[in-house]
C-alpha cells in the first residue's frame, strides 16, 4: 500500500487565543505555554460535510484517479450530527464515489487505524483503492462556558487515497480501557422502562493523566513497531505525531531521542483536530515537497479510550 493522493479543508474562520480570551478566564501566554497552540480553525458558516467531501475531492483529484475507480471508503470521526447514517454514506454521493464505505471511531487514532484496516483489505485482494477521510469537528462537543477543553481543539477534515504498493511497513495498536481520562456522553431518548437516565454531557478530561499516558504509550507504539521492523530510532526521516499539544510531542521526541526537526507541527495554526490531524499534516508536508521518495516516516497518535497506534512507512 502507498499514499497516492492527498487532500484537507479547514474552516474559513480562524479563532486566536485571544479572541477566545474576550469569553473565557484565559489568555495567550497561558495557552501558548502550555499547548503552543496561537489559533484554531472553528465551524462557522460551513459544516462538517462540506469539509469531509473538500478534503476527499482534493484527494482524489490528487490521486489522478476517477471517483468510480476507489473501492472503498473508510471514513474516521469521533462525532457529528448525525448519530445514523454514517458519515462515509452522508458524503458518498456527493464525492461521486459509488463503492461501500465504514465508520470507525477510534478517537484521536481514527487515522492509523483506518490505515491498518486499508492495508489488510488490499493484502486480501479486497480493495485496490482505498480512500479515507478524517473528518472531525470537536468543537461541537466541548464545553465552550468551561476553559480547560474548549481551547484545545480545532475543526478540519483530511482525507488519502491509498494504492498498490510497498510503502506501509507495520502498524500497532495499543487499546487500554479507561473511560473516565476523556469522555463525551451524548443524550439518549427517555425510555417507559428504564430506572436511570443519562442526560449527556461535553466532553470531560483529566488533562494531566491524559498527557502522561499519551507520552508514554506513544512513545512504546513507535519503538514497538521501529523494532519490528529492525529501524532504530534515527534511521527515521519524519516523525508525524497526533497535534495535541506541543509538550507532548517534545515529551515522545525526548523520549525518543531524536532532533526537533524530525517533529514537524500545525498545531499552532490548527488546535487539535482529532483523527483529522495527521493527515492535514501530511497533505501540507506533501504539497511543500518535505517528503522525498525513500523517506522513512512514522505516523503515531492517542485519544480517548485510551487508544494509540503507531505505524511506519517507507515512502514510495
Ligand atoms: N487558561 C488559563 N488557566 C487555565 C486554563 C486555561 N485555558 N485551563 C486550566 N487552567 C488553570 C487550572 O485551573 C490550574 O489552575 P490552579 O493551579 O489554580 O488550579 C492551572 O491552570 C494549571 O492547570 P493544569 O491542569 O495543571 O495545567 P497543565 O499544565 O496540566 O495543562 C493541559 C493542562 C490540558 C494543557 C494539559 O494537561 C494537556 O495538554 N493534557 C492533554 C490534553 C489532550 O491532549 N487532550 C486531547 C487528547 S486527544
Amino acid at each position: 500500500m502507498k499514499v497516492i493522493g492527498t487532500g484537507s479543508a479547514l474552516p474559513s474562520l480562524t479563532v486566536s487565543n485571544d479572541d477566545l480570551a474576550t469569553f473565557l478566564d484565559t489568555s495567550d501566554a497561558w495557552i501558548s505555554t502550555r499547548t503552543g497552540i496561537k489559533t484554531r480553525h472553528l465551524l462557522s458558516n460551513e459544516t462538517l460535510y462540506d469539509l469531509a467531501v473538500e478534503a476527499a475531492n482534493k484527494a482524489i483529484s490528487a490521486s489522478g484517479l476517477t471517483p468510480d475507480q476507489i473501492d472503498f471508503l473508510l471514513v474516521s470521526n469521533v462525532a457529528n450530527e448525525h448519530i445514523t447514517p454514517g458519515l462515509s454514506c452522508i458524503i458518498q454521493k456527493r464525492i461521486g464515489v459509488t463503492c461501500p464505505g465504514l465508520d470507525i471511531n477510534v478517537a484521536c487514532a481514527g487515522f492509523v487505524n483506518a490505515l491498518m484496516l486499508a492495508d489488510d483489505m488490499m493484502k486480501a485482494g479486497r480493495a485496490k483503492y482505498v480512500l479515507i477521510v478524517c473528518a472531525e469537528e470537536p468543537s461541537k462537543y466541548c464545553n465552550w462556558q468551561e476553559r480547560d477543553t474548549s481551547i484545545l481543539f480545532g475543526d478540519g477534515a483530511g482525507a488519502v487515497v491509498l494504492g498498490p504498493g510497498n510503502a506501509f511497513k507495520n502498524v500497532h495498536l495499543t487499546m487500554i480501557s479507561d473511560r473516565d481520562v476523556l469522555y463525551y456522553e451524548r443524550h439518549m431518548e427517555k425510555t417507559p422502562f428504564e430506572q436511570k437516565q443519562v442526560e449527556g454531557q461535553p466532553l470531560m478530561m483529566k488533562g494531566k493523566d491524559l498527557f502522561r499516558t499519551a507520552v508514554s504509550e506513544s512513545a512504546k507504539d513507535v519503538q514497538k513497531v521501529l523494532e519490528e521492523e529492525k529501524v532504530s530510532a534515527s534511521d527515521v526521516d519524519y516523525y508525524l505525531l497526533h497535534q495535541a499539544n506541543k509538550r507532548i510531542i517534545e515529551g515522545i521526541r525526548s523520549i525518543l531521542g531524536q532532533p526537533e526537526e524530525k517533529f514537524p507541527t500545525n498545531i499552532e495554526k490548527y488546535g487539535n483536530t482529532s483523527s483529522a490531524s495527521i493527515p492535514i499534516l501530511l497533505d501540507e508536508m506533501l504539497a511543500e515537497n518535505k517528503i522525498k521518495k525513500g523517506d522513512k516516516i512514522v505516523m503515531s497518535a492517542f485519544g480517548a479510550g485510551f487508544v494509540s497506534a503507531a505505524c511506519l512507512w517507507e515512502w514510495e
